[in-house]
């Protein structure tokens, strides 16, 4: 091949996190070997894969560093996560506890990175994976816990292939856009059709456990004490929070 025409090859490390049994290593084998297997094979400590890819104009080497989720396994994997560039953070849609995780993984990779711009500079897609069973976590909370994090979201099945490309293609593009970019990853844009404080808005709402706390009145106030207009005050806020509930379902 002539210089002129020789592709630019790249390395990149890429590692997976999230609950034992969420389904990591079967999405990893769904992308690299097109097949799934059904009996649960725990990953010892870590398992390690080479992937070629082409991006763009580049010859891509990913090095895949797939993580064994169990707790027993820390002492192995935390010596994983430096120079990390690229992360797969995976739940099981139909195992609550393990998108209840999914925030004790992220200080677990903040801890071992250390440095805070480096994390934040790491492209990470969340896999809502297990999507072909009983789902008990749905799409909505699922795409709200990823994009208040500046994380991309795919809803994943290692069974039946959904959306895993999609997720891995879009994950290698993000870490190579930044190796571009200086190592800079660029800037999120939001998938859902609202903010971020709308979201924070809406949780503190469905978090109020009364109407009074709703509206920022103290329990014990009296009716007599109520400030006028507080009436329609409270039906403009149930009617918004009508509305803004509908849009995030
Ligand atoms: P550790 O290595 O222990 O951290 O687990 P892991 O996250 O790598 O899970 P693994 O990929 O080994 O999958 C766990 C179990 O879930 C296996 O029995 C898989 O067959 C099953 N599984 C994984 N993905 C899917 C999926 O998309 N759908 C269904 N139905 N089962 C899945
Ligand atoms: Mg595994």
């Amino acid at each position: 091949m002539e210089m002129g025409k020789m592709k630019k090859s790249l390395r990149i490390k890429i590692i997976s996190m999230g609950n034992a049994e969420a389904g990591k290593s079967c999405i990893i084998k769904r992308y690299c070997e097109k097949r799934f297997v059904h009996k649960y094979l725990a990953t010892i400590g870590i398992d390690y894969g080479v992937t070629k890819v082409n991006i763009r104009d580049k010859e891509v080497k990913v090095n895949i560093f797939d993580m064994a989720g169990h707790p027993i396994f820390y002492e192995v994997r935390n010596e994983f996560y430096k120079d990390t560039q690229g992360a797969i953070i995976v739940f099981d849609v139909s195992d609550r506890s393990s998108f209840e995780a999914l925030d004790s993984w992220l200080l677990e990779l903040q801890n071992e990175v250390g440095n805070q711009s480096e994390v934040d500079n790491i492209a990470v897609c969340v896999c809502a994976n297990k999507t072909d069973k009983k789902r008990v976590v749905d799409e909505s909370e699922g795409r709200i816990w990823a994009d208040t994090r500046g994380y991309h979201y795919f809803e994943t099945s290692a069974q039946t292939g959904e959306g895993v490309t999609e997720m891995f293609q879009n994950l290698f593009e993000g870490v190579v856009s930044a190796v571009e970019n200086g190592g800079k990853k660029a800037p999120f844009t939001t998938q859902l059709g609202y903010s971020k404080d709308q979201v924070e808005a809406i949780q503190k709402l469905k978090a109020a456990r009364s109407d009074y706390e709703r509206l920022g009145v103290n329990i014990g106030a009296s009716n007599k004490s109520v400030a006028p207009g507080s009436e329609e005050a409270f039906k403009l806020l149930v009617a918004a929070r009508t509305t803004l509930l509908k849009k995030c379902s």
